[in-house]
């Protein structure tokens, strides 16, 4: 698809992925708008990218993904792209008992039901445009599992799934259905691996090069984009899950006994 002169929505566009996102489609000559919760991060965003608009809003909260379909469409009718990029990912470890019931699922409100939320609020809107476009962030984590995040990795699993299904069931409409299998890249949500036993980044990217992948991807119709090593992982997936999985399970492996 073409990708200038669009209007495009992105969640979680002040850092990692979704500031490259921004700052790479709004040099490709499209409107941009992006989201996040913490007001300051949108501020200091809207400094750097002045072409920017920001929204406040929670992906997790069902109100405010109300609250920002009704605010967006009002002031950017023209939309016709979405991006579910906003993302949390939490080291857990399942035995520890003070884990409670409400906070151990917070991944699987942010990463999974937020964008079906938000597709589910928005896909009347995008119906009505000549081209129209999702593209899902998932992780070659949906690909196998990471022990020491085991809600993050089944939400990406999960998006994945979904994914899927919507391509199907949107198969006939002008909406294209993208997912982008991330790799590792060198973000905020990776800071918490550095010193960990068993993480080593040197294969993680630099997002701006996963998104100039993903950009290259939507416009050359790739509904399922792997950048860098996110091809390797699928390969492993397939032919050698145990072994790919026996790899994962050494990141934190003294924080999991
Ligand atoms: N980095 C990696 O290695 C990697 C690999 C594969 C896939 N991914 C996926 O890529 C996506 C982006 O991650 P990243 O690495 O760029 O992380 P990041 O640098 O931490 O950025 C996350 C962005 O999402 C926003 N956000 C988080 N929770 C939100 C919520 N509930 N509602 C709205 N916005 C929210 C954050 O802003 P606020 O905190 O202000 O809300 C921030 O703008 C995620 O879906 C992640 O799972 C990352």
């Amino acid at each position: 698809m073409e990708l200038t002169q669009n209007t495009i929505l992105i969640t979680g566009g002040t850092s990692g992925f979704g500031y490259q996102f921004a700052s790479q489609l709004l040099a490709l000559g499209n409107t941009v708008i992006i989201t996040g919760r913490d007001q300051s991060k949108l501020d200091q965003t809207k400094k750097q990218l002045p072409q920017v608009h920001t929204f406040q809003s929670d992906v997790s909260d069902p109100n405010a993904i109300i609250q920002l379909y009704k605010n967006v469409t009002q002031q950017f009718p023209e939309l016709n792209i979405l991006i579910n990029n906003a993302g949390e990912m939490r080291t857990i470890n399942l035995q520890d008992p003070t884990i409670d019931l409400q906070n151990i699922t917070r991944e699987i409100e942010i990463n999974l039901m937020g964008p079906i939320r938000m597709i589910q609020q928005f896909l009347p809107h995008l119906k009505t445009k000549k081209t129209a476009a999702i593209l899902n962030v998932t992780s070659g984590l949906a690909l196998v599992p990471f022990p020491i995040s085991p809600i993050y990795g089944a939400t990406k699993s999960g998006l994945r799934s979904y994914t899927k299904s919507l391509r199907v069931q949107l198969k006939n409409t002008n909406i294209k259905v993208f997912e982008l299998v991330a790799p590792g890249a060198n973000t905020l949500l990776n800071d918490k691996f550095e010193n960990m036993d068993g993480f080593d980044s040197k294969n993680n990217m630099e997002p701006d090069k996963i998104v100039q992948a993903a950009i290259k991807g939507l416009e050359t119709n790739k509904l399922e984009i792997y950048p860098g090593i996110a091809n390797v992982i699928k390969i492993m997936s397939r032919i050698a899950p145990k072994f790919a999985l026996s790899q994962t399970s050494k990141v934190g492996a003294k924080m999991m006994q």
